[in-house]
C-alpha cells in the first residue's frame, strides 16, 4: 500500500529550535529493512519520533530530510556541499581512466569542468533542432521490436526495458557525440561506475581494457573531433573533458524518466490518454516542430511535470552541511551541525501530502506553477537556470525534450502490460517508476 508519508505541521506555528531527534538502532539491521521496507520506513519512522527531521544511522550517520520544506537545504550550495559518500559504494574511477566526475566535486573545478560541458552541450544542442530530435526518435519507434499477444513465460523472458533504453541511447548518443554508441558498451560502463568501498582489486584489468576501448571509440566521434574549439576558453585537460562527456552521457536520467513515462502513461484514463493523444498528433503532423511549438504543448507538459515529480533518478542526494544552521521543516525548526550528512528523501518530498492531493496518483490537472516550485528531479530548484555553481542539471533542455517527444510516440503504440505497475517507492534500488520491471506481453508503434 502507499505510504502517507511525510507527515505535516505536528507542531503547527511552533517557532522552537528542536533537537533533531534519533531514530537510533544499529546501522546494518537500519540499512536491511530499507531494503525490505523502502520509503515508507522512513514514514514509519517519522511518525514514530513525531518528526519528519531525524538522525539515522545507515553504516553512516545521516539526516533524514522527507519533506518539501526541509529537502531545499540539499539545493543550496551556499548552505551544502556534495559528498561522494553513499553508504557502502563508491564510485569506480577505473572505469574513467582514474577520473571523478566533475557532478562529485566542489569548488573551482566542479565550476570549471561544468561550465567546459554547457559550452559542448550548447554547441551539440545548436546542431540538433527539436524536429531533428522528433525525427530520430521516430526513427527508432519505427525500429522497435514489435510483441505480439506473448505468453506470460515469454513476456517475463524478454529485457523490455532495455529496448527503451536502446532507443533512448540510440538518441542521446547521436546528438551528442554525433554518432551512435551502442546500448552494449553503455551497459558494460554503467555496471562498473559503483564498487564496494572494500573493494579487494577484483576486475581492475578487465575494467581498465573498457575504460581504454571507451575513451578510443569517442574520440573518433564527429563532435569530439571539435572538442578543442569547442571549449577553447576553458584550463582543462582534453582527457578530463572527455571524461566528463562520456560519464554525463552515458549515466543520466534520460533512460529511466523514459521508461517511467511510458508506466505513467499506461496508469492514465482513456479519456486522459486521449488528451495527450490529441496534443501529440498537433505536433507530430505539423510542418514547424519547433521548440516554441512543444512548450506550447499543456497537457505534455502537465504529464512530464508528474513523471517529474514521481520519479527521479537523483532519489536521496547526500550533501554535507557547510555551517551550523537552523533548518526548517514541515514538523518544525531544527539546529544541525557543520559537517553533519543531510539526505533528502525526494520521492516522499515531491509526494508531500501537504502540497499535493492523492500524491501517488498521476494527474494532468494539478497546478503547474505548484508542481515546478516543488520540483527537484533535476538535481536542483526546477525553476533555477543550471550554472557552473549550483547543482542543477545542465541537460534539463535535452531530457525535457526527448521525454515529451517519447511520450508522444508511446501515445502511438499498441501496449498491453503484463507486470504489476504500482509504485509504492518501496524498492529502494529502483529509480524507474514502478516497483517491479516493465513487461508486456503486446507491444507495437502504430504509424509505421
Ligand atoms: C530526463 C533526463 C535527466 C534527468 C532527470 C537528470 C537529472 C539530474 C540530476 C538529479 C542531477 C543531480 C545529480 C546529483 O546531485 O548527484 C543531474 C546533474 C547533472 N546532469 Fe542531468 N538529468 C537528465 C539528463 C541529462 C542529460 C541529457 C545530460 C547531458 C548529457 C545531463 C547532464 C548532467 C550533468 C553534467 C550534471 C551535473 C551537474 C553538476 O555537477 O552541477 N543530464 N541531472
Amino acid at each position: 500500500m502507499a505510504s502517507k508519508c511525510p507527515i505535516s505541521n505536528i507542531n503547527g506555528e511552533d517557532k522552537a529550535i528542536r533537537t533533531v531527534p534519533s531514530a537510533g538502532g544499529f546501522g546494518p539491521y537500519n540499512l536491511y529493512r530499507l531494503m525490505k521496507n523502502g520509503n515508507p520506513e522512513f514514514t514509519r519512522l517519522s511518525e514514530e519520533l513525531n518528526s519528519n527531521v531525524f538522525r539515522m544511522n545507515v553504516i553512516q550517520n545521516e539526516i533524514v530530510l522527507p519533506d518539501h520544506e526541509s529537502i531545499k537545504v540539499c539545493y543550496d550550495p551556499s548552505k551544502v556541499k556534495k559528498s561522494d559518500n553513499f553508504c557502502l559504494v563508491r564510485f569506480n574511477t577505473t572505469i574513467l581512466k582514474g577520473i571523478t566526475p566533475g557532478v562529485f566535486m566542489d569548488g573551482v573545478e566542479h565550476d570549471t569542468r561544468k561550465a567546459a560541458l554547457m559550452k559542448y552541450l550548447e554547441y551539440v544542442m545548436s546542431n540538433t533542432s527539436v524536429n531533428e530530435i522528433t525525427c530520430l526518435i521516430e526513427n527508432e519507434f519505427k525500429n522497435m521490436p514489435v510483441y505480439k499477444d506473448l505468453s506470460l513465460e515469454e513476456a517475463n523472458e524478454i529485457d523490455f526495458e532495455l529496448d527503451i533504453k536502446r532507443a533512448v541511447t540510440n538518441v542521446l548518443t547521436k546528438i551528442i557525440f554525433g554518432e551512435v554508441i551502442s546500448i552494449d558498451i553503455i551497459n558494460k560502463f554503467a555496471y562498473a561506475t559503483l564498487e564496494f568501498k572494500y573493494n579487494f582489486e577484483f576486475s581492475r584489468a578487465e575494467q581498465r581494457r573498457v575504460a581504454d576501448m571507451i575513451f578510443k571509440l569517442v574520440e573518433g566521434t564527429p563532435y569530439l573531433l571539435k572538442l578543442d574549439e569547442i571549449v577553447k576558453d576553458f584550463k582543462i585537460e582534453r582527457e578530463i573533458m572527455v571524461a566528463e562527456i562520456i560519464f554525463n552521457t552515458f549515466i543520466n536520467g534520460t533512460r529511466t524518466s523514459a521508461i517511467s513515462a511510458l508506466l505513467k502513461f499506461l496508469e492514465l484514463s482513456d479519456g486522459d490518454k486521449q488528451r495527450i493523444k490529441s496534443e501529440s498528433e498537433n505536433f507530430l503532423s505539423a510542418t514547424d516542430r519547433n521548440s516554441e511549438s512543444l512548450a506550447s504543448l499543456k497537457t505534455i507538459h502537465s504529464f512530464f511535470l508528474e513523471v517529474c515529480r514521481l520519479v527521479t533518478p537523483v532519489p536521496y542526494p547526500c550533501r554535507i552541511l557547510k555551517e551550523d544552521m537552523v533548518i526548517t521543516s514541515t514538523s518544525g525548526n531544527y539546529e544541525v551541525k557543520k559537517g553533519e550528512l543531510m539526505c533528502g528523501k525526494v520521492l516522499l518530498a515531491q509526494r508531500d501530502p501537504e502540497l499535493f492531493d492523492d500524491p501517488y496518483e498521476v494527474s494532468l490537472d494539478r497546478d503547474i506553477n505548484k508542481v515546478e516550485a516543488n520540483l527537484y528531479t533535476f538535481g536542483g530548484k526546477y525553476l533555477d537556470e543550471a550554472t557552473a555553481t549550483n547543482f542543477n542539471c545542465p541537460g534539463i533542455g535535452l531530457g525535457s525534450t526527448m521525454i515529451k517527444v517519447f511520450t508522444m510516440f508511446f501515445s502511438r503504440c499498441d501496449v498491453v502490460p503484463v507486470s504489476d505497475l504500482k509504485h509504492t517507492c518501496t524498492n529502494i534500488q529502483r529509480v524507474v517508476g514502478s516497483d517491479v520491471p516493465l513487461k508486456v506481453k503486446t507491444f507495437s508503434y502504430q504509424n509505421k
